[in-house]
């Protein structure tokens, strides 16, 4: 169950009245702990917290053991519930430890980033990094509820609204309509509620729907993709670097790669690929992407979870409200498509 929520202390109130569960299990972060100031206090039934690290580089199994151990202290049981407080890294996080204790418990997701009230918080998918891979380690795990309160969005630093924009744009040109044209402008002021909550809802209800149909990405779901196989092999060259790139502008570049190369390879109207470069250079710098790394971006696309068989397959867009699944690309379309895209980031 997906729904806005004008008052947490309330709902929550609510939820206890409920009483499907003996004890809540309630995680944050560093950040994320301070945004409900004694908001869980007001509970009668019996919880605790779990505070972590901030940051995608907790999100591994030493973090995950601390929280297991915490949950055992802390006398989780069975019944007991699981609250994520804060982005798509917690939830990951807290979705796998939930699915895996004793087997699997409840949970609750409360996003407060822009990216996991788009995407991370709805789906069922978490998990954790392994050996400098993502996400390799993880279950699919619906979460029971995810309360939607786009007020969170004050604290969030700029550049962690911008990291999110990347999968609206991705879910604006999946798609297209009214989604398309909210995507396409500017990120909007961060008070103005109620344009927020409509972007969310459709952000939300596309993501929904899509899960619905395929939950377990074996057909429709993967074009959820859409960017995001360039997008990974450029967060691991970057890294591998020494340098950062984050996953929101990884994905908006990778959607100008794939789409050039999908254009390459006569999938993607040449109109809609311009269409989809103008959208994202709007909000994301079309950052010029080394030559010499083209090695090690291929080594790690191919390693990829979505490489099959040794072919790279992408999802691409065939208009503005239409992507397809499984699209099979030459590496010479890949590397014409990086050398256009290097020669438009140059001009701009
Ligand atoms: N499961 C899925 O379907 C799915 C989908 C997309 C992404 N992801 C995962 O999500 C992760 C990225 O999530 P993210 O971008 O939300 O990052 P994040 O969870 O790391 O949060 C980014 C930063 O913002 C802080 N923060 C969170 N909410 C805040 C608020 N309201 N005010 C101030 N600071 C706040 C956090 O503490 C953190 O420092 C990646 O690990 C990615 O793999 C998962």
């Amino acid at each position: 169950v997906i729904f806005f929520v004008q008052d947490i202390v309330a709902q929550l109130k609510e939820l206890e009245k409920q009483r499907a569960f003996d004890s809540l299990v309630i995680l944050s972060d560093q950040n994320t702990y301070p945004l409900l100031p004694g908001a869980f206090e007001t509970l009668e039934t019996k919880h605790f917290h779990i505070i972590i690290p901030a940051g995608e580089q907790h999100k591994n199994l030493s973090t995950a053991q601390f929280i297991w151990e915490e949950m055992k202290k802390g006398g989780a049981s069975r019944k007991s519930w699981m609250v994520n407080i804060g982005g798509g890294t917690l939830s990951d996080l807290g979705g796998f430890c939930a699915a895996t204790y004793m087997r699997g418990i409840s949970t609750i997701n409360i996003p407060t980033t822009l990216l996991s009230m788009v995407d991370a918080a709805v789906g069922g998918k978490n998990g954790i990094n392994l050996g400098g891979i993502k996400n390799l380690v993880g279950t699919f795990h619906e979460p029971e509820q995810v309360w939607l309160h786009p007020e969170f969005l004050y604290t969030l630093p700029e550049e962690e609204l911008q990291n999110g924009w990347g999968e609206v744009i991705k879910h604006g040109i999946i798609a297209g309509g009214e989604l398309w044209e909210l995507s396409r402008a500017v990120i909007p002021p961060i008070k103005e509620t109620q344009i927020w909550s409509r972007l969310i809802l459709l952000n939300i209800e596309l993501k929904k729907q899509i899960v619905q149909e395929d939950p377990r990405e074996s057909g429709k779901r993967k074009i959820l993709n859409l960017g995001h196989t360039v997008a990974h092999a450029l967060e691991s060259v970057f890294m591998s670097h020494g340098e950062y790139i984050s996953h929101g502008h990884a994905v908006a570049i990778g959607m100008v790669i794939e789409s050039i190369a999908g254009e390459l390879a006569s999938i993607t109207p040449t109109a809609t690929a311009q269409a989809i470069i103008e959208t994202v250079a709007k909000t994301f710098p079309l950052i010029p992407i080394a030559r010499n790394w083209e090695p090690a971006f291929f080594q790690a696309m191919t390693s990829d979870k979505k490489t099959v068989a040794g072919e790279l397959q992408f999802a691409l867009p065939i208009s503005i409200g239409q992507v397809i699944p499984d699209q099979v690309l030459s590496r010479e379309h890949i590397i014409r498509a990086f050398e256009i895209y290097n020669k438009n980031a140059a001009k701009i």
